[in-house]
């Protein structure tokens, strides 16, 4: 018992919890995620699974992604980032309800499944189901050699290293990484990309573990936060663009760790419906970074404000406008729009994680779930 016990904290790193030593672990788990990957200042990007069938995958006629949880968030994400750079078509879809719904499927569709643990039953399914179709199909697994990994046509491993926790981080972050660059690499190929703006976002990509770094860094003051609104019973999370889905997956760490209820919407989506329940006990957090609808997030901030909402606005560094309105502000540092959900996923998980300990719930195991989900 005492032994199983110190390799458990040997395991931790000298972190708490294993979340917090995984979301801890990003910058690197990114890194690891480019490494033999990415040469940025010769503008490379290698992936053997794509390189070995780019023709395939670059001629779809739709790229459909599914997924599952956290790694359906991933797959949001990279809807925006496929259509804004390879001008593909992307759907994103819960595994369980593609699998159910007779799915018009064909041969000139590309399935990439998104699984952290490569064995969720459902994501399993959809690609048997997505394979007797005639669809390629494309896996971005974490774990090496699991059920999904092996059942695709191709894939691309995350290289994000174990990750324990049954809230998923470091996979989210990992996941985004490497379907970015696969974006990229079909973007170079179809020509839809410039090359200067190659380039540059391969540069930034590079910059951006150290750039996760600095976001971490914000630690003590979303502690600080989370003292404040450990207590509330609801939570709503707010983002537009290619952070509407962070803050789908915001609401969902708060939820699984620290049994909150929590929603993530659109901005935009606000008045149509969930503006109702803003009133002064409701804390709204809003992902509110420079560019991309930046004065539309603005605008939306105002709204809660004048119904006496608590905002907790994520915003870039050294921005003045946001702070004036909120109630706190959470920096981040600046990057492409595109990259943002990268950096902006970073203080959410720290809100929820802080928000859980603070309330003595069981982070890295909450109740009624398992890491992986092999039964449908
Ligand atoms: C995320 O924090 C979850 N615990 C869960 O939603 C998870 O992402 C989902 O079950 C999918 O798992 P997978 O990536 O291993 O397929």
């Amino acid at each position: 018992q005492e032994l199983q016990l110190n390799l458990e904290q040997i395991e931790k790193g000298g972190y708490e919890h294993f979340m917090l030593k995984e979301i801890y672990e990003q910058p690197s788990a990114i890194s690891d995620t480019f490494r033999g990957r990415m040469l940025a200042d010769k503008g490379i990007v290698r992936m053997a699974g794509v390189d070995d069938n780019i023709e395939r995958i670059s001629n779809a006629k739709r790229i459909i992604i599914v997924a599952c949880g956290t790694s359906w968030h991933a797959g949001l994400v990279a809807e925006y980032i496929f259509e804004d750079l390879a001008r593909i078509p992307v759907e994103v879809e819960y595994a369980s309800e593609f699998r159910y719904r007779n799915p018009i499927i064909s041969e000139n569709d590309v399935v990439i499944a998104i699984s952290q643990s490569g064995e969720t039953a459902d994501t399993m399914a959809a690609i048997k189901l997505a394979k007797e179709k005639g669809a390629f199909v494309f896996g971005v697994c974490n774990v090496v050699g699991s059920s999904i990994s092996r059942e695709t046509h191709a894939g691309a491993y995350t290289h994000a290293g174990p990750e324990i926790g049954v809230a998923s981080t470091k996979a989210f972050t990992t996941q985004i990484t490497v379907l970015t660059l696969m974006a990229l690499k079909l973007a170079k190929h179809k020509g839809t990309i410039s090359h200067p703006d190659f380039m540059l976002l391969l540069q930034e990509m590079e910059r951006i573990p150290g750039k996760v770094k600095l976001a971490l860094e914000s630690n003590e003051n979303i502690k600080f936060i989370a003292d404040i609104y450990k207590d509330a019973r609801n939570c709503l999370y707010l983002g537009r663009g290619f952070n509407f889905p962070v803050a789908l997956e915001g609401a969902l760490k708060l939820k699984e760790i620290s049994y909150i209820h929590a929603e993530g919407y659109p901005a935009a989506e606000m008045k149509h419906g969930p503006i109702a329940l803003i009133d002064e006990h409701m804390p709204v957090i809003v992902i509110a970074t420079k560019k991309g609808h930046y004065e539309k997030v603005v605008s939306n901030i105002q709204e809660i404000k004048s119904r006496s909402g608590k905002i907790i606005a994520v915003v870039t560094k050294g921005d003045e406008e946001v702070r004036d309105l909120a109630d706190h502000v959470i920096e981040v540092p600046e990057t492409m729009e595109l990259l943002t959900p990268l950096l902006t996923t970073i203080p959410l998980q720290l809100l929820s994680y802080h928000i859980a300990v603070m309330l003595g719930k069981n982070v890295d195991q909450p109740r009624n779930l398992a890491k992986s989900v092999t039964v449908e």
